[in-house]
């Protein structure tokens, strides 16, 4: 018999990815490509949405094509995302109507301040547990309907927006339900997704009326939200489509749900911290969403069909791995791999901080305004010590969202399961676990955002049976342990604390 697999689409924040495993969670096959980064102004961040599905097909192909993998030997297919991305399109062409606006945008920040003065903060944490902010989608899509000019767009329908979203023409959605509509022409979310929007309740499960007026978007704009893991199935591909073969499209989870699913943290109390653009600490919760009191957010972890939700509490961190790419922006280094070599060639950052707030400050501080900041240099200090600071503010933007995770949830972490890119620098690691105090463990297979979505599928079409064969796939690569005297982390961690003020400060000048 042939052997079969399952495929990954991993669509993130600066490119796509596609992978193929095997049934014992193994890479088979892996292709990659990046996709351009629009800064229209400062602060607005967005992506061509066709330029994502081109290269997504333009992945498949070439991952299928290098493993010498048929696509009709894939069992399934699986969807993972950059989150709170939000694009609309319309329904009938399939054309975006505007640049999809990333999550890192901030160009609603004055409505979200808007929102804030009309008290309307406790009552949106309340419906979605998320903190009102121009992170997440809704106030995204109603940028798109009041400001994309639609005669720059499309001169052979130039009216307004707003009236073609209420005339049922238009269509919104995430990253993940782009993908599903050109895959399979259906237009579905999962629930992992949904959460993300700021226009989903998490409690009911539905899409919220009282939000959907909020924000002006109307009904039919929505996608069907759908098990992460869904045995009736999102759909199939089409067998003249692109990939010349009929293909279940059978799960999706917003990327960082996804490495929760990938890491196997099946079980109340488990959690990880997925090191990319940003970093994203989530801890599964079981089946109660649990409120946060420490800046935290309540979340959907992942449903398989028939089964209740599991929730999770998540801290977001916006810059980690991008303040690295910034140091490349700016030569300080020429990749990612030699800020262990440097970091290390010095004892201590000598007093400095980098507090790399380029998006404003997420978890645990909430602040739009926030902007990045340097503190404590002298004319001593060196680039090694630019780039040591910046890699421990990765360490303690960690423990800030840590220490929160467990006030919050009650529970102390025996261990942290981490993935993510950076994640290969050794160094990084060890200073996390000194930092945090807690053991670090980095698993053999480390894109779990790819694998989670995969099992997601896989276990829907019944290619997995179990999520006890998944646990049987995860094994541990290295763990760190903390080496650091833990009063010398406590001292520094102390320091970093007054450097976060610093950047808030500016926010308020
Ligand atoms: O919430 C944003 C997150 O999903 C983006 O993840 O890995 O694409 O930076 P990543």
């Amino acid at each position: 018999m042939t052997d079969t697999y399952v495929g990954a689409i991993d669509q993130g924040t600066t490119g796509t990815r596609f992978m193929v495993f095997d049934h014992g969670g193994q890479v088979v096959a892996n292709a990659y490509e990046k996709h351009e980064q629009i800064y229209p102004e400062p602060g607005w961040v967005e992506h061509d949405p066709v330029e994502i599905w081109e290269n997504t097909k333009s992945v498949v192909g070439r991952a299928l094509d290098e493993a010498d993998v048929e696509a009709d030997q894939l069992a399934a297919i699986g969807i993972t995302n950059q989150r709170e991305t939000t694009l609309v399109w319309d329904h009938d062409s399939g054309d975006p109507v505007h640049n999809a606006l990333v999550w890192q945008d901030r160009r609603t920040t004055d409505r979200v301040e808007e929102l804030e003065a009309e008290d309307k903060v406790e009552w949106i944490r309340g419906k979605t547990g998320l903190e009102a902010d121009a992170y997440f989608s809704a106030t995204k899509v109603e940028w798109i309907l009041d400001n994309a000019d639609p005669l720059k767009l499309e001169a052979s329908r130039p009216e307004n927006l707003r009236d073609r979203a209420e005339a049922g023409e238009l269509r919104m959605g995430t990253i993940d339900t782009w993908l599903i509509s050109k895959l399979t022409g259906n237009v579905i979310t999962d629930v992992t997704n949904a959460s993300r929007t700021m226009l989903y309740d998490i409690h009911d499960m539905d899409w919220d009326d009282e939000l959907l007026e909020e924000f002006g978007v109307p009904w039919s704009m929505l996608a069907e939200v759908r098990p992460s893991s869904d045995e009736d199935l999102y759909g199939h591909t089409d067998p003249d489509g692109f990939l010349g073969a009929e293909i279940p499209v059978a799960g999706a989870l917003g990327d960082q749900q996804a490495a929760l699913f990938g890491q196997t943290c099946f079980d109340e109390g488990d959690a990880k911290n997925t090191y990319g653009t940003g970093s994203f600490f989530l801890m599964n919760t079981g089946n109660e969403a649990v409120d946060s009191e420490h800046g935290l957010l309540t979340t959907v972890g992942f449903q398989r069909s028939g089964e209740p939700v599991q929730y999770a509490l998540e801290g977001s961190i916006f810059i980690t791995g991008a303040a690295i790419e910034w140091l490349e922006d700016v030569d300080l280094i020429t990749n990612a791999a030699q800020t262990a070599e440097l970091a290390s060639s010095v004892d201590s950052t000598d007093g400095v901080y980098m507090v790399p707030a380029f998006t404003g400050l997420g978890a645990p501080h909430w602040d739009g305004r926030a902007r990045g900041t340097i503190v404590g240099m002298t004319r001593g200090t060196r680039k090694e010590h630019i780039v040591r600071a910046t890699l421990e503010s990765i360490a303690y933007q960690t423990r800030d969202v840590a220490e929160a995770m467990e006030a919050d949830s009650g529970i102390e972490m025996g261990q942290l399961r981490v993935d993510g890119g950076a994640v290969k620098n050794n160094f990084l690691c060890q200073l996390q676990a000194d930092i945090i105090r807690t053991g670090i463990v980095r698993p053999e297979v480390d894109e779990t955002t790819a694998l989670g979505s995969a099992y997601a599928a896989g276990l829907a079409v019944g290619y997995w049976e179990s999520v006890d064969e998944l646990r049987d796939n995860w094994h541990v690569d290295r763990e760190f342990t903390p080496e650091m005297d833990a009063a010398r982390a406590d001292r520094l961690y102390d320091r970093w604390g007054d450097a976060v003020e610093r950047s808030l400060d500016w926010a308020r000048e």
